[in-house]
């Protein structure tokens, strides 16, 4: 036998996480592909399939951006809709696009490189280095002025980014994090969106508030928004105790925006 053969050799394995071991709140509907893990999602939802039904598929034959845009699903990235029922009025809903954003956020910081710049971008978008890592699209249905259910759908782009779409943008791999894998972003995910929630739970929009301002893109600097009627330019003021974003346009005067893209910041 040759010497080589008796040498010691390190492989250098991609952890895989078991996600037979995520938290007990979590029903975990694995599939290959579907047309848009939020359409799956909402289907599941509205034949009563309970809160915590997280939807994941490998890839996307229709996935779904917010306001009507397309999400680019090739294998590789992360595709998961997540079904909650929390007994709120309508009106709090977007709260908790804020509350999946930071556990977004802290999932790929835990993913990242420590020194990899990453920013959550009004309403729901996450950046590293001010490009586009992740996007959540919230999807609901109510009875009265009561939230139903709620699908709280995240993309990340954990292997390969669509390049520039309507942002700029990145992917885990591109950004360092050569090693991340699906499964192991989907587990730090559901961890921290527990945690997040249970915070929300107890002690409402508040301590939420304060994480994603303490990380805010482009918070205090001019930037442009884009509404379904207008072009706007302004300073990021705030988020209110709503979630909506506050742009002071000039000679005091503020705009409060809920729906809306902010379509190009000028960090200092
Ligand atoms: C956005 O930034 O425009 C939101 C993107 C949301 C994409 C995710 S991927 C999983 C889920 N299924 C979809 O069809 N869309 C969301």
């Amino acid at each position: 036998m040759g010497v080589s053969a008796l040498a010691p050799r390190i492989f250098l394995k991609k952890r895989m996480e078991d996600l037979s071991q995520l938290d007990e709140l979590y029903h975990l509907i694995s599939l290959d592909v579907v047309d848009s893990t939020n359409e799956e999602a909402a289907r599941l939802a509205r034949e009563g399939a309970p809160a915590g039904t997280l939807v994941w598929a490998k890839s996307q034959l229709g996935g779904k951006g917010r306001r009507g845009r397309e999400w680019i699903s090739p294998g590789g990235n992360l595709y998961m809709s997540l079904i909650l029922r929390p007994n709120i009025l309508l009106t709090q809903a977007p709260q908790l696009s804020f509350v999946a954003a930071v556990a977004v956020f802290n999932a790929l910081c835990f993913t990242l490189p420590q020194t990899a710049k990453i920013h959550m971008k009004w309403p729901n978008d996450i950046l590293v280095e001010g490009k586009k890592i992740a996007g959540i699209l919230l999807e609901s249905s109510a009875q009265g002025d009561m939230l139903e259910w709620l699908v709280v759908g995240i993309g990340v782009n954990v292997a390969s980014s669509p390049g520039k779409v309507s942002f700029p943008s990145t992917s885990l791999h591109e950004s360092g994090a050569t090693h991340a894998s699906v499964e192991g972003v989907l587990k730090h995910f559901t961890d921290s969106f527990k945690r997040v929630m249970e915070e929300w739970s107890g002690e409402g929009f508040a301590p939420v508030r304060k994480r994603w301002l303490e990380f805010a893109w482009c918070l205090g600097e001019k930037i442009e928004v884009k509404t379904e009627q207008e072009l706007l330019q302004g300073r990021f003021a705030d988020l209110d105790e709503s979630g909506a974003l506050v742009l002071e346009t000039g000679k005091g005067e503020k705009r409060v925006l809920t729906a809306a893209d902010v379509i190009m910041g000028f960090p200092t």
